[in-house]
């Protein structure tokens, strides 16, 4: 569900028209719904009920400074995987007290800089990176809060390249390993053992994989109090999916109760890490048609956004609803596939898409308000997109479209 709908024949993001917004600020141009991420943060956290618990926004997702600030002023704590994100969450007023720090390679000034502003939890993937963790606490001669991810191999059934929960995979230690690097963590000076941790992958659409993944967990929670390591919480990560084209995920809602359902009766802090399910259908972008092209084969209608600014499409082959932002329309409808000006053939952002466009139409690519910002690039020296905020009536340019000259900034050409 989200804010982003026709109003006589016109798209709107809550009640500002959409093609208003690309007069004042162009194409390409991402769109944002400031109701739509607040009712999908509530969500998490009101399914949570009264039991202790913390929603920490996987900051990776959309890690605009108005996301971010918007998040904190909900309460919100956040999920950082890099020094750049908690710098960024600190900009924007959140709490590194309400944040936990996920990732395989962490380095040791990414380490130091969490420390010492406070982190939350560091979600340790490795026994290298605990003995890291040591030695740079001890430096800093601050006991360092830490939980293990745990790899509990179960298959999230998601594509290949955002599932992370199998022994393949390079996440994690292994859920068979765990007790035994628990024990050894319990033993050393600067490591102070708060939690566990587990995500699995991403774009999951179904609650299973979450509750085989959280069952398998539980017995090693149980395992661990044997041995004396009481733990204080338990990381779910994040990975519910959304709908994109004819998926039927379950409701933040639903999800939310199901996994509270197995924590309800014990005392642990639940901490909920989801990106997706907040901000993807939070935000749309943008793009004008520049040509309408046949060959013997194709109509192809190329754009000026490009997977430079929207990456999925290219990358996971990712199906993106593409739609019209004007409905009234002279034009005939054709089967297009939605190209950008990038010279790649896989540079698409949707194949065989029926659409009624003539050249100088806006399209929208929706659910495209996480993992697409974030993931964009300056290919092609593509100056990256500008990004808006709407509220209401109201619309906030949240990102300026960035210069040809900053493009090259801190470029130097040879004396
Ligand atoms: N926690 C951890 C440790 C993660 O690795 C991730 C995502 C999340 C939380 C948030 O997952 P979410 O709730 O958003 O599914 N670029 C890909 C998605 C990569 C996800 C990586 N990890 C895409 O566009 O589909």
């Amino acid at each position: 569900m989200d804010f982003f709908n026709y109003q006589a024949q016109q798209l709107h993001a809550e009640d500002c028209a959409v093609s208003a917004l690309v007069k004042q600020h162009g194409t390409p141009l991402y769109i944002y719904s400031k109701a739509t991420i607040e009712r999908h943060w509530h969500a998490f956290n009101n399914a949570a009920g009264s039991h202790p618990h913390l929603v920490c926004y996987a900051v990776k997702a959309n890690s605009n400074l108005a996301v971010l600030s918007l998040m904190a002023k909900m309460g919100s704590g956040f999920d950082i995987v890099s020094q750049g994100e908690l710098a960024r969450v600190i900009a924007a007023g959140g709490d590194p007290g309400k944040t936990v720090f996920s990732g395989v390679g962490k380095k040791s000034s990414e380490i130091a800089y969490a420390l010492k502003h406070g982190i939350h939890c560091i979600n340790i993937e490795s026994v290298a990176e605990l003995d890291r963790i040591q030695t740079v606490a001890s430096e800093l001669d601050i006991k360092a809060p830490v939980s293990f991810r745990v790899n509990p191999d179960v298959d999230a059934g998601t594509h290949p390249y955002i599932s992370t929960g199998l022994s393949e995979n390079k996440f994690g230690v292994s859920i068979d390993d765990a007790e035994a690097i628990y024990l050894q963590a319990s033993k050393m000076s600067h490591i102070n053992i708060q939690g566990v941790d587990c995500h699995i992958g991403s774009q999951l659409t179904e609650i299973e994989p979450f509750i085989d993944a959280l069952e398998r967990v539980l017995l090693l929670v149980d395992k661990l109090a044997e041995q004396g390591i009481q733990l204080s919480h338990i990381d779910v990560g994040g990975g519910l999916g959304v709908r994109y084209k004819d998926e039927q995920p379950p409701e933040p809602a639903d999800y939310a109760k199901a996994i509270m359902e197995k924590l309800a009766d014990r005392e642990l802090t639940v901490i909920f890490e989801p990106g997706r399910a907040i901000m993807a259908n939070a935000g749309i972008l943008v793009t004008e048609v520049e040509f309408l092209k046949t060959n013997e084969s194709k109509n192809f209608a190329i754009v000026d956004a490009a997977m430079n600014d929207m990456l999925r499409p290219a990358l996971y082959q990712a199906w993106q609803e593409i739609i019209p932002v004007d409905l009234n329309t002279s034009a005939q409808e054709s089967v297009y596939d939605i190209v950008g000006p990038v010279c790649e053939t896989g540079d698409f952002l949707g194949k065989d898409r029926t659409l009624a466009i003539n050249a100088g139409d806006l399209l929208a690519v929706r659910s495209a308000g996480a993992y697409g910002f974030t993931m964009s690039s300056n290919y092609n020296s593509r100056p990256r997109a500008a990004e808006v905020m709407v509220d209401g009536e109201q619309a906030h340019i949240v990102r300026e479209r960035e210069t040809q000259e900053q493009l090259w900034q801190g470029e130097k050409v040879l004396p």
